[in-house]
């Protein structure tokens, strides 16, 4: 099997990253991550790219232009498919239309709920019974492409933005590669 070469973006913690390298060194797992991109020079989540020796770069958002500096590198390092995980921050047109249906998102809710930033306080303010994460393709709306999978849990009554956040991701851990494999089973 020919691995796509992936970029994965990042801002934080950089779980999914690691999870994400984790599968990669399957034979059988569709991508190879190849290079990782970060707006924040604080992330924790750069460690794993240093760790595995994977190229990353980090680019300031704040500067004018910036997204062509990632175009740039994007090209540099050939790579043909993206994965957000924790990006925090809106993926610009120019890299959308670069790379249409070639770049998909996790997000902690049941999508189109809760889009957008503080996902789990909306969820206990909403009383809902259940929760969970979505994994989808970008586009240019918000957290607003088309849905991939989907994984939920049943709220406890003594659950708190901790507990969700913890539940949330380790339901992330399963969601983000058996959406890659789900987009790559036919092709
Ligand atoms: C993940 O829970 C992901 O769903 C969320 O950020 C976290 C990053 O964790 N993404 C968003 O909220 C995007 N709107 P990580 O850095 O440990 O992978």
């Amino acid at each position: 099997m020919v691995k796509k070469r992936t970029c994965v973006f990042i801002s934080g913690q950089g779980s999914n990253l690691k999870n994400l390298i984790h599968y990669s060194r399957y034979n059988n797992f569709p991508l190879q991550i190849s290079l990782v991109i970060c707006n924040n020079k604080n992330a924790n989540g750069i460690r794993y790219a240093k760790k595995y020796k994977i190229p990353f770069i980090l680019v300031n958002t704040k500067l004018k232009n910036y997204d062509n500096k990632i175009i740039y590198y994007l090209r540099k390092h050939r790579i043909s498919f993206i994965c957000l995980a924790g990006y925090m921050k809106i993926i610009s047109d120019q890299i959308i239309k670069n790379f249409k249906k070639k770049i998909i998102n996790i997000h902690p809710s049941l999508l189109p709920k809760f889009k957008g930033l503080n996902t789990f306080s909306r969820v206990l303010e909403n009383n809902e019974k259940k929760t969970g994460c979505t994994v989808h393709y970008v586009n240019n709306k918000l957290d607003g492409g088309d849905i991939i999978v989907q994984k939920f849990f049943y709220l406890n009554s003594n659950d708190s933005e901790i507990t969700l956040k913890n539940k949330t991701q380790r339901l992330e851990y399963r969601a983000y590669p058996e959406a890659i494999i789900k987009i790559f089973r036919n092709n």
